[in-house]
């Protein structure tokens, strides 16, 4: 029988997991377990660690999230995202738990014109789309008290992001870090569309979702879309550095999995049940950079 206020966490070192197992504030009771003390493809030691812990709800943040790296492992991917995720359902199941699961926008191919909603069919173009659609598929067929969350483009304090990695980038073309030196130009992709999210307000959202009793999938990502080149102006500006960007295409910066053009989600389901507590983009950008402004500006001391 599940205890009535413990939290259980997968991914526990993660970007989201991080911040879930730091700020989770749902129950008295939060345990945050990492690959080490439960490897998800491991299903005998899913199951005991899940029977032992007896949670109310788990948090299912653990996945191999490295889209290129998936789409050369396809074994590795689905092992993790699919019968990992499989193995956490099932013994949630068992143990009486309520579920949730993080997925994520590559679960559709990015070719409609307006923001994805629930009901939209799934299309996903990559190997890692396709193990996390497995993975939803696994939840849904194991238990009726899931919730899976759709979050996408995500960024956060720990682990690597884009904000992170698009600052290191603009500054490793320096040479030098005085304000006011002009940088070389930078290219960044204009054509892919999506909704940066901060991990913290996935967190609030979780808070929310979680302990309503709101099943099956919801899409949770922050208000408003916006291209990675603009997204990455965005956070120049508000870190006040001169860096020359420049928008390029898709095609000017090929990776091993293709990318959705366009695959911003619409929180239907959490507007409709009145539970929708994301914030604009913008707004949760510009709390991010207050809150990590001094850390990020290290990465412009060489
Ligand atoms: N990042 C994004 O932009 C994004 C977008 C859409 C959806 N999502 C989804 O959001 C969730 C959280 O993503 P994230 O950005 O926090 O990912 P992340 O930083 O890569 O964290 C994933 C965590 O899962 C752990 N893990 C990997 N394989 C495992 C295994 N076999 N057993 C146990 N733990 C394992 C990793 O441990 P190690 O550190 O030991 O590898 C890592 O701590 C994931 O479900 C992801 O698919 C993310």
């Amino acid at each position: 029988m599940a205890n009535s206020n413990r939290i259980v966490i997968t991914g526990a070192n993660g970007q989201l997991g991080s911040d879930l197992n730091a700020r989770y504030k749902g129950g008295s009771d939060v345990i945050g377990l990492t690959r080490h003390t439960m490897d998800i493809t491991n299903r005998q030691r899913v199951r005991e660690q899940i029977l032992r812990l007896e949670p109310r709800i788990v948090l299912h943040a653990a996945a191999f999230t490295d889209v290129d790296a998936c789409q050369g492992d396809e074994s590795t991917a689905m092992r993790v995202n699919a019968e990992g995720t499989d193995n956490v359902a099932s013994a949630c199941s068992d143990a009486g738990a309520r579920m949730v699961f993080y997925s994520t926008d590559y679960v559709f191919d990015g070719t409609k014109t307006s923001a994805y909603i629930e009901t939209d069919a799934p299309n996903p173009q990559t190997v890692y789309g396709r193990s996390k659609l497995a993975g939803e598929q696994a939840v849904t067929a194991a238990l009726s008290n899931h919730l899976i969350m759709r979050v996408a483009w995500v960024y956060g304090e720990h682990g690597k992001n884009f904000v992170k990695t698009i600052i290191q980038r603009a500054m490793t073309n320096v040479g030098g870090t005085s304000a006011g030196i002009i940088l070389p130009p930078l290219q960044i992709v204009d054509d892919q569309i999506g909704n940066p999210t901060w991990t913290v307000d996935i967190v609030r959202q979780t808070e929310t979702a979680a302990e309503s009793d709101l099943t099956g999938v919801v899409h949770c990502t922050s208000e408003g879309e916006v291209s990675w080149y603009r997204f990455a102006c965005e956070i120049f500006s508000m870190l006040e550095l001169n860096v020359e960007a420049i928008p390029c295409r898709t095609e000017d910066y090929p990776r091993p999995a293709p990318r959705p053009r366009r695959s911003a989600l619409e929180n239907a389901r959490l507007k409709e049940a009145g539970l929708n507590v994301m914030r604009p983009y913008r707004v949760a950008l510009a709390e991010f950079i207050k809150q990590n402004g001094g850390v990020l500006r290290q990465f412009t001391v060489q």
